[in-house]
């Protein structure tokens, strides 16, 4: 396999909207990223992804940009991005930025001109079609409720948008468009970027003739994902993109991809093949997920776990590579979810960032995860910003006249606010986060939870971090290894080895709140060993069996 520098890096996602509001208006900006860079140098990452900071009117929180080469007002200039820019490069850290081309908002200039006639030149950079028995064209629910088509009484047509009304879906057939959105990317390349995290690229090729998703329920609209999801010209179009641009820089690109299976990710990540870099997938963040989608909450069994993770460690092992990530600002915070964000917070978030960082593939850190920030329950629905969330609610209450507890515990363990209330800085008023009243409120847990008690506390989940990313740099096993695991079936610990020549690292993994233990297979004893990292007192060399306290996590080096 070849080296590359995206293999050996830690990466950082900044939400810019909930990181450090510099102004006092209570929103996140550039400015107030700026005055955090040295704490994230200090921690260590090497790379930082940028949710969008585009031009947006913020239906979905800039994941709805009206223009791709401008800066959101609530965030700064463009004067400020560059100075941004320049600060991360003097420190020697690279800058990924959000690509968010499926859709655009639909107070684009593009989208302004195509709504207004049919003869428009514009009108084919989306997808627009007649009414059907004056109906939808089709019966494809959006990923945020109700339908995907928006009626548009000015030409009297719908346009598609898989996401909120005012997303609507570019057509990427059209390669006027196409053009476009390779010459935007250039545009931010040659301004010095390094790269790309691409938003739901692989809905950008719908099939052909945009058939009725099989609704065997009969519900008002059904789950047209597998029209949309990884089409027909999914790998020319990213193919081309590598042509017509990312070829000419040394970039890295990461596709976010619901959908997407291990055969299909060796498609997009076969180094030969020339697509992406690596994918984000969705398998484990679904598992805990019923037959009603992500509000039908069920339990995680650790067994489905560790066969999701063997199965992405082992099926990209030879061809392409994998991202490594438990949360993002899609999906609730890693310690609520995974492990204990009660009596064991700071154990457990240990021991996921252990398992995480020592598997095969490019890790992402998601802000506020390394000070341990947990889920939040506000009491009331008014408190929640989210259009996902919101559109959820209002269908499930108000339309269906369902339980207005339950639907709001589903968005207490699944609801994408959990991830974005305000980074905790300090134990002050809004957690340092702004002298303004935030956008979102502060998780209450802010005067424990929040970094300068973590930067102040050898033993906090914040330097364990730095260590695991230190230890990235110091041993190429963590980066090259290849991956195996022993006990599949055990429903309380993980544990598996990488191995690199005459070395392997031992991880061990307690997913549960009591003590467990681990029988050694005899072909790992009696070996030469250190601890790399633990995040209880633990000392080198073992017998034949390895006790583990709760939510302990041990990785021992072993040389063969
Ligand atoms: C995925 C992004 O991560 C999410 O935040 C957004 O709502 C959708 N794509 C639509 O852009």
């Amino acid at each position: 396999m070849k080296k590359h520098w995206w293999k050996e890096s830690v990466i950082y996602q900044i939400y810019p909207r909930s990181f450090m509001d510099s102004n006092g208006d209570g929103i996140g900006d550039i400015p107030g990223i700026i005055t955090k860079l040295d704490y994230l140098k200090e921690l260590g990452v090497d790379v930082i992804w940028l949710s969008p900071v585009y031009k947006s009117p913020n239906d979905d929180n800039g994941y709805d940009i009206s223009d791709y080469r401008d800066i959101m007002d609530d965030l700064g200039t463009m004067a400020d991005w560059e100075l941004l820019l320049k600060e991360m490069h003097d420190r020697g850290m690279k800058l990924i930025m959000d690509l968010v081309v499926n859709h655009s908002s639909d107070e684009h200039q593009w989208f302004v001109e195509s709504r207004k006639s049919k003869d428009n030149p514009y009108r084919d950079y989306y997808i627009w079609r007649p009414g059907k028995n004056g109906k939808e064209p089709n019966n494809w629910e959006s990923v945020f409720s109700g339908s995907s088509w928006q009626y548009d009484e000015t030409t009297d047509e719908y346009y598609l948008h898989i996401f909120s009304k005012k997303q609507p879906d570019l057509n990427w057939e059209n390669p006027k468009l196409r053009q476009e959105i390779y010459d935007m990317m250039q545009f931010w390349l040659d301004k010095g970027i390094d790269g790309f995290r691409m938003d739901v690229i692989n809905f950008i090729s719908k099939v052909d003739g945009l058939p009725d998703a099989p609704n065997p329920e009969g519900k008002p609209y059904a789950s047209g994902s597998q029209f949309f999801m990884n089409g027909p010209k999914i790998h020319d179009y990213l193919q081309e993109m590598s042509r017509e641009v990312l070829d000419r820089y040394n970039a890295m690109t990461v596709g976010e991809m619901p959908g997407a299976n291990v055969e299909l990710a060796k498609l997009y990540t076969d180094e030969d093949r020339n697509e992406v870099n690596m994918i984000f997938q969705f398998e484990h963040v679904d598992l805990d997920s019923g037959p009603g989608g992500k509000w039908d909450l069920r339990p995680l069994k650790l067994t489905d776990l560790k066969k999701s993770f063997t199965k992405w460690q082992m099926g990209l092992e030879e061809i392409g590579w994998n991202s490594l990530y438990l949360n993002n600002h899609d999906q609730p915070r890693m310690v609520s979810r995974f492990g204990d964000d009660k009596e064991f917070r700071v154990e457990s978030a240990k021991m996921l960032g252990t398992f995480l960082h020592m598997l095969k593939g490019t890790p992402y850190i998601y802000q506020g995860e390394e000070i341990g920030m947990t889920n939040v329950r506000f009491d009331s629905i008014d408190e929640y910003k989210d259009i996902e969330t919101l559109n959820m609610y209002n269908e499930k209450v108000k339309q269906n006249g369902e339980d207005p507890e339950k639907v709001m515990e589903s968005i207490y363990v699944k609801g994408r606010d959990n991830a974005r209330t305000p980074f905790q800085w300090d134990n002050s008023e809004h957690g340092g986060f702004t002298t303004g009243t935030p956008w979102l409120q502060v998780n209450p847990n802010y005067k424990e939870i929040n970094a300068s008690q973590a930067v102040k506390d050898d033993n906090s989940i914040y330097h364990y971090y730095r260590k695991l990313i230190q230890l990235r740099k110091e041993h190429q096993i963590i980066v090259h290894g290849s991956y195996d695991i022993l006990v599949p079936e055990d429903e309380n610990i993980y544990v598996y080895t990488r191995t690199l020549e005459s070395q392997k690292l031992l991880v061990l993994l307690n997913f549960t709140n009591e003590e467990q233990s681990f029988d050694v297979p005899a072909d790992l004893q009696g070996k030469k060993n250190e601890i790399l990292i633990s995040n209880y007192e633990a000392s080198a060399g073992y017998g034949s069996a390895i006790p583990l306290r709760p939510y302990e996590a041990i990785v021992y080096l072993i040389q063969n």
